[in-house]
């Protein structure tokens, strides 16, 4: 069976002026998968959310949401999406169930219907018993739970998350994800964007690392760990003599940092045994190679601002 395609793009491009924040990218998102962007600072993952959001206007390219394209029904589309947008923008004057109720009635639900629905959605992402709170009574956490069920008022049948953690704490992460992991079990499509490796192993089914407007490699997690770069890791302080000499001897393919050297192999504990027992008094370590691995990989150690 065909899957059923949510959002095609096709060398879909946005520039603002001289800048060309995304640049002919190719992807397309199926029903009921989370799809996450990874990318460092400016890589261009706000520009393609805000493309397939309607938002903004692609300058070229084919960008096809639900079934239509945007340049040609971006109402439509946006009545059948839900979005979380990388920054705050809750109405601190409301309290947190008018923030819900107020948001349904731009899509006409209102009375009952609008009262059982947000009643759910506060339900759902667990703030009903803070319905009656202000908004500053928030958590951070509670904030981005509040938001996504604003999201979620018109029943979406995409939702969209514009780095849904970043700022969280590991606790408020953790319910976000948990959120995020019932809507996609009720088979809700998911687009989201993070610079958390560990987020996208845990939440996406397919992922594409974006640098600097393009897209520089697309896949499965799992699929990318062994692509790119291999089952496992050994990590070698960099501090002991002669080490590069060995791996180069070796064969191994390695990453050099100030700090450490990084090790990609698939005979793990076998190299392991071979590093220890010539390298043993330095510090070393084994571990399986993580999506982390394949960003920093393919997009440097070098910081973003
Ligand atoms: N409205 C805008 N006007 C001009 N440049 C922009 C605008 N929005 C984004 N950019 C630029 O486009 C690039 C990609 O930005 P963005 O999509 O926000 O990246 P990301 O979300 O991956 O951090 C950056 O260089 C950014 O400065
Ligand atoms: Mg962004």
């Amino acid at each position: 069976m065909k899957e059923e395609v949510v959002i095609r793009a096709k060398g879909l491009t946005k520039a603002f002026r001289d800048v060309v924040a995304v640049e002919k990218i190719d992807f397309s998102v199926n029903k009921q998968e989370c799809f996450g962007f990874l990318g460092p600072n400016g890589a261009g993952k706000t520009t393609t959310v805000r493309m397939v959001s309607c938002f903004i206007e692609p300058t070229s390219g084919f960008l096809e949401v639900l079934g239509r394209q945007v340049q040609k029904e971006p109402r439509l589309i946006k009545a059948n999406i839900g979005v979380c947008p990388q920054e705050n923008n809750l109405d601190p004057d409301l309290t947190v169930e008018d923030n819900l109720r107020v948001f349904a009635r731009y899509f006409d639900i209102v009375g009952k219907d609008a009262l059982a629905r947000c009643e759910m959605l506060l339900h759902f992402v667990g703030l009903y018993p803070k319905r009656k709170s202000a908004i500053e009574e928030l958590s951070g956490g509670m904030k981005r739970r509040l938001i996504i069920a604003r999201s979620l008022v018109n029943s979406p049948g995409l939702l969209i998350l514009d780095e849904p953690t970043t700022g969280l704490d590991p606790q408020a992460r953790h319910q976000v994800w948990e959120t995020i992991l019932r809507l996609k079990k009720e088979g809700t499509t998911v687009l989201l964007t993070t610079h958390y490796m560990d987020e996208a192993a845990h939440l996406c089914d397919r992922i594409v690392i974006m640098d600097k407007g393009r897209i520089v490699v697309s896949g499965s997690p799992k699929e990318l760990i062994r692509r790119v770069v291999a089952s496992h890791v050994i990590e070698i302080s960099s501090g002991a003599p002669g080490i590069e000499d060995y791996l180069n001897s070796k064969g191994l393919a390695y990453e050099k940092t100030q700090t450490h050297f990084f090790v990609y192999t698939s005979f793990g504990p076998q190299d392991f045994e071979d590093v220890l027992r010539k390298f043993g008094d330095s510090l070393c370590a084994l571990r399986m190679a993580n999506l982390e691995d394949v960003f920093l990989k393919l997009t440097g150690r070098e910081l973003r601002e």
